[in-house]
């Protein structure tokens, strides 16, 4: 089924809207997961490969993830995970909904990737200083201000010393607006706050992305001494 992406953009803003206006900032990610019932169409960021500015990094800086276990925030169809799995490392890709877990274990059956249900905003203590390597990207943006500082403390736990921490997000000045629906793109102010959690920042690239029209993106990368 084709649907016009403004459409469904529009849709799933105003979804989002909806749950965010009751406080629950997370819980529209199951909604439109489970409302859809397969048709990535209608899920705005569901590319269906891997995302670009990952596969482009991945090697730009050859990055090989041999005896290396790597953490995927918010996998959401599985994409990224599967692209890191290839190159090597051991991944878990975690998402707050089953429905995105169960549709990643269905798209990938033979999969190496651990594939399980968590939120960033509830903490596995099991996991904390245990990844060499991890990725968020678009969870953030998709996240309200008021909790994006708690899932950047989550996830810069969660990294091991020596570890990575790779960051591809929309970009934005301070002084633009973020607008009144996710994606909410981020400032660079924002992104320090990594940095006052203790990592170690490598890399701040600002640029536009290959998409039509552009789009800015930040790509940062950090690491735990
Ligand atoms: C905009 S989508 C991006 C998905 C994927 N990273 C990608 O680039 O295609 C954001 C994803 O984060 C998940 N998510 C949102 N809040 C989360 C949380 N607190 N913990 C774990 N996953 C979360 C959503 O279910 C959704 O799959």
């Amino acid at each position: 089924m084709n649907h016009e992406p403004a459409t469904v953009r529009t849709r799933v803003r105003e979804l989002a809207y909806q749950f965010l206006q009751q406080n629950d900032p997370t819980g529209w990610f199951e909604a439109l997961y489970s409302q859809v019932q397969g048709d990535t169409s209608q899920i705005p960021w569901a590319d269906l490969t891997v995302n670009p500015n990952l596969s482009e990094w991945l090697e730009n800086n050859q990055i090989q993830g041999k005896a290396k276990k790597a953490l995927v925030v918010g996998c959401g169809l599985g994409d990224d995970a599967e692209a890191l799995s290839q190159k090597g490392f051991a991944v878990t890709g975690f998402d707050i909904s089953p429905s995105a877990i169960a549709w990643c274990q269905q798209r990938f059956p033979n999969s190496q990737v651990n594939y399980i249900v968590s939120d960033a905003l509830k903490l596995e203590q099991s996991w904390q200083q245990s990844w060499d390597f991890i990725l968020e990207s678009y969870t953030l943006q998709s996240l309200p201000s008021s909790v994006r500082k708690q899932v950047m403390e989550t996830i810069v736990g969660y990294l091991a010393p020596g570890g990575t921490l790779l960051i591809i997000c929309l970009g934005r000045n301070q002084s633009e607006d973020e607008g009144k629906y996710p994606p909410y793109p981020l400032t660079q102010e924002e992104l320090d706050f990594i940095e006052e959690l203790g990592l170690k920042k490598l890399a701040l690239e600002d640029y536009l992305d290959r998409k039509t029209p552009p789009e800015r993106r930040f790509r940062a990368q950090y690491l735990k001494e």
